[in-house]
């Protein structure tokens, strides 16, 4: 090592994160049945080419090898998520073989000394419950407290850390406002009330969970972005700005942290009958303290008020507003490449929420990526994460308890509406074949993960 190595906390946990839809595929085998991600993939015009969970990465049948090369990479955590129509099929009755898959999964993961984090809900909510309203109705908060309860009786005596939700934001905004994502809908009202559901599903399932195991950890994943206002001077950028951060981040760290929700996306959000939904006793629930935060992070927004595009937007009760291009790198999904957005939302959190631990649970990028006679040569993937562990360590500095570090995506995957074209793995998969073939990325990464530094 070099006195001008970039050092990370003794302990600080390496990993590498998927999610079951994005690449298990075997989506009709073992008793599974369909997600609203399948019914979506299914209608014409919402996935890029077409594309299905089938085949993806066909993980549920790999797996194995799969985890034999994290071990390889020196990782040392990974973090998966847990498909509810394999565990509850149809929201209904345990399905034992579909749980057996996980349990493999767990002990292979603990053979080879890495940590199983496992997140409950990674957007696949059996269509069935879909058809009974979903997020929108309150019972799904329920019946995903029952699905916690089953998984946490199953794996509980070797799985230490879970994570209820990953980004609900996604979930009920794309899901049910912008219609983006499954289930495609577009009323803005379903999607106040997904918030709250998805936010009491969260506290039904973390006291699940701690019933079932109460010797183990739990947290939920948030994605956080800074947001910019155009021009800072500008009161009226400054207020679209306000707005978003609320209706993005508030909105959720505000009634897991602080027992309310925020008074400004309140007001914003009335006119979608949001309070409606909140009974007495929920925000108790939803509150109860948590052992960590997962934070997703890949870019900022930058926000004016000049009025933008009108399709159905995600931005409910926002009003006009619009993302103007800077002068930035972008990633293959035209996000522009900000690593000091994510020192930037650590210390945010550090300051303004309890001081949990944290953890960067997804960070990485989409690139074209050319194999050729040396492999592939992601340079571009390989400065992206090293930019931004960089920026993760600067907030360490600065006295975040920052504690590991997830990158995204072990392997290339369905990225949801955008199909297989965008490419996130550090470890390439070839569908035709299932050849993967890990990136310079991921052995830098694995580097960085053995020497707990970043070499400078
Ligand atoms: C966040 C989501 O959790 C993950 O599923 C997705 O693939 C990445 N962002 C990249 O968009």
């Amino acid at each position: 090592m070099n006195v001008t190595d970039i050092v990370f906390p003794q302990g600080f946990l390496w990993g590498a994160a998927t999610a079951a839809f994005q690449v298990e595929g075997a989506t009709d085998v073992d008793g599974r049945t369909d997600s609203i991600w399948d019914e979506f993939c299914r209608q014409p015009g919402k996935v890029v080419g077409g594309d299905s969970g089938e085949p993806a990465a066909d993980h549920y049948r790999r797996f194995a090898q799969d985890v034999r090369m994290m071990a390889d990479l020196g990782l040392r955590a990974y973090r998966f998520s847990i498909a509810w129509p394999r565990v509850r099929p149809d929201g209904g009755a345990i399905n034992k073989a579909g749980l057996d898959f996980y349990s493999r999964l767990v002990d292979t993961l603990l053979e080879h000394d890495i940590q199983p984090w496992p997140t409950l809900y990674h957007w696949d909510l059996p269509q069935q419950l879909e058809e009974a309203g979903g997020w929108a109705e309150r019972d799904t908060a329920f019946r995903f407290a029952d699905y916690a309860t089953t998984a946490a009786e199953a794996l509980g005596d070797r799985v230490t850390t879970w994570t209820t939700l990953n980004e609900p934001w996604c979930s009920a905004f794309l899901g049910y406002a912008a219609g983006v994502h499954a289930p495609g809908r577009t009323e803005p009202g379903a999607a106040a009330a997904a918030v709250h559901h998805l936010l009491l599903g969260h506290g039904l399932a973390a006291e699940a969970i701690r019933a079932a195991t109460p010797y183990t950890r739990v947290g939920i994943t948030l994605n956080m972005y800074p947001i910019i206002p155009a021009d800072p001077s500008s009161p009226a950028d400054q207020d679209v700005a306000r707005r978003l951060d609320g209706l993005q981040q508030r909105i959720f760290l505000d009634p897991l942290f602080r027992g309310r929700y925020p008074a400004d996306v309140l007001a914003d959000l009335e006119p979608f009958g949001f309070t409606r939904h909140v009974r007495d006793g929920d925000l108790g629930l939803i509150s109860a303290p948590l052992d960590m935060l997962g934070v997703n992070y890949y870019t900022e927004h930058f926000v004016s008020a000049e009025p933008g595009e009108t399709a159905p937007s995600p931005w409910v009760g926002v009003g006009d507003h619009s993302f103007p291009r800077r002068d930035a790198p972008v990633t293959d999904m035209g996000w522009e490449v900000r690593p000091d957005g994510l020192t930037s939302v650590l210390l945010r959190l550090h300051a303004q929420y309890p001081r949990l631990p944290l953890y960067i649970t997804e960070n990485g990028a989409a690139f074209r990526d050319e194999i050729d006679g040396n492999g592939i040569q992601d340079l571009d993937r390989t400065a992206y994460l090293e930019s931004h562990l960089r920026a993760a360590h600067d907030a360490i500095e600065m006295g975040v308890d920052l504690r590991g570090y997830f990158c995204w995506s072990l392997l290339d995957n369905f990225e949801w509406a955008e199909g297989y074209a965008k490419r996130f793995g550090i470890v390439h998969v070839d569908y035709d074949t299932q050849v993967r073939t890990p990136k310079l990325s991921a052995k830098w990464f694995a580097q960085v993960a053995r020497g707990n530094a970043l070499v400078a």
